[in-house]
């Protein structure tokens, strides 16, 4: 599956863009929403979100980059979200968080920074639907992708089947041409791209192929 990234778009345009996606090859909308805490930047928020909602024919997969997710999880459900994740390191009381996702009746994700090994992932695994592997350091778009994340794809892979979870393994940041197939064969079920979609001179076209690598 391939999950464009919305801030890589043109904000100023973002009813257009989401057409774009609509008419596109895309499954899911990736949404980035940080908040200058857990990751050095300020992204955008809840009333975005909504707008682009109104326009989205796609579900909303929204990366909550925050401390303290908790408290918005709810807001972002009703905002519709289809998918949230929230960040392992942002995270306390992991298991309670996913939980409240999933009491809401959508998809709960998992987000890991480069720095976090897959195997603290063993004791929620089963619970989880998505794991977000981040293949950049989040906090912004366009930057170059981190080379031992194929590796972690695999062993992610393997602590899936081990486990007989159901999690997709989603890969976040830096994702082109050239890493997407070698992403895929490690195990990759959804593939994120932000700027490699929206700089591209054809969005459509680009989806187009991550789509059919
Ligand atoms: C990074 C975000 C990513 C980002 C991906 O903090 O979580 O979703 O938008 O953008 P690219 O594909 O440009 O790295
Ligand atoms: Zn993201």
């Amino acid at each position: 599956m391939i999950a464009p990234s919305v801030l890589a778009s043109d904000f100023a345009n973002l009813q257009r863009e989401v057409e774009m996606l609509n008419a596109s090859e895309a499954d899911w909308i990736h949404v980035d929403i940080m908040d200058g805490v857990f990751v050095p930047n300020i992204s955008f928020g809840l009333p975005v979100t909504e707008a682009i909602k109104r326009h989205a024919k796609k579900p909303l997969d929204v990366h909550l980059m925050i401390v303290q997710p908790e408290r918005y999880v709810e807001a972002f459900f009703k905002a519709g979200a289809e998918v949230i994740s929230v960040h392992i390191e942002a995270c306390s009381h992991l298991h309670r968080n996913i939980q409240q996702i999933k009491q809401l009746g959508i998809r709960a994700g998992v987000a890991v920074n480069p720095h976090t090994a897959v195997s603290q992932l063993s004791d929620i695994i089963q619970d989880l639907d998505v794991v977000c592997l981040m293949s950049v350091n989040p906090g912004f778009g366009g930057q170059k992708f981190i080379e031992r994340t194929y590796a972690k794809v695999s062993e992610l892979k393997e602590l899936i089947l081990r486990n007989k979870s159901k999690a997709l393994i989603e890969i976040d940041g830096g994702v082109n041409l050239q890493n997407a197939k070698p992403l895929i064969d490690a195990g990759a079920d959804v593939l994120v791209a932000g700027n490699f979609v929206f700089s591209a001179a054809d969005p459509i076209a680009t989806i187009k192929s991550l789509k059919n690598l």
